[in-house]
């Protein structure tokens, strides 16, 4: 597929969510993530839900959507396995690992992708990074551990910042907070998951490197490019 050098950003997100599409197994259960790109392919998504069981959503915001484009949502404890999850990222280096959760959704994002057999990453280009980091690295956590694990963050050269909406700690659909980590380079991303996984009080670091993508579709001046 090409596309004239004038896409703008919003156009390149349509143009992979449309191109997502041939990833949806017709008869099956499809996963969805969370965010702008996103909101593109389940808006390509309602063209085909005849075809489609259904979705299993990883946020209250996608699963809003869903419903009013009709599409049926089931519950992930319903589910067994999905044969492909589709949602965006905030980094995207070249072996699939990213940085997701600026929409604050990460922690149903590990569990819909944890339950399918392929994560099909959908990005414009400029998600696309040699190293992660540059990116605020959310990471959801329990409300009493937040100063804790800002501490932890400290030591390892990061400043983290409580994530606000309206003035107040953002309360993710989870019922938890949200911490932003400045300042880290991620050059290990399999070692800085596993690591920071274990900290008390850490719900989810919004490193997914043992999940990574297997197939990135990435929108750019040229055209979709698959990386996988
Ligand atoms: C939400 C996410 C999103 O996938 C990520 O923030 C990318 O969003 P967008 O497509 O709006 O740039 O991880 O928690």
């Amino acid at each position: 597929m090409t596309a004239p050098t004038s896409l703008s950003q919003d156009e390149l997100k349509t143009l992979v969510g449309q191109a997502a599409l041939q990833y949806v197994v017709p008869g099956e259960l499809v996963g969805v993530g969370t965010g702008s790109t996103v909101n593109k392919f389940i808006d390509a998504l309602a063209s085909i839900k005849d075809s489609i069981r259904g979705a299993v959503s990883s946020s209250e915001a996608s699963t809003a959507r869903l419903k009013a484009l009709g599409i049926p949502v089931l519950d992930a404890n319903d589910v067994r396995l999905l044969s492909v999850y589709i949602d965006g990222a905030d980094e995207i280096d070249g072996n699939g690992y990213m940085v997701k959760g600026g929409g604050a959704a990460l922690t149903r994002e590990k569990i819909v992708a944890a339950l399918a057999r392929r994560f099909v990453c959908i990005a414009d280009e400029s998600k696309l990074v040699n190293v992660l980091g540059a990116f605020p690295l959310p990471v959801e956590v329990i409300p009493m551990a937040a100063a804790y694990i800002a501490r932890r963050f400290e030591s390892l050269g990061g400043q983290a910042t409580l994530r606000l909406k309206d003035g107040q700690p953002l309360v993710t659909d989870n019922g938890q907070h949200i911490l932003d980590v400045r300042g880290l380079t991620i050059s290990d991303p399999l070692a800085f998951e596993t690591e920071v996984n274990q900290w008390p009080g850490v719900v989810t670091v919004g490193v997914f490197a043992l999940q990574k993508a297997n197939v990135c579709l990435l929108g750019t001046a040229q055209g979709v490019r698959t990386l996988s």
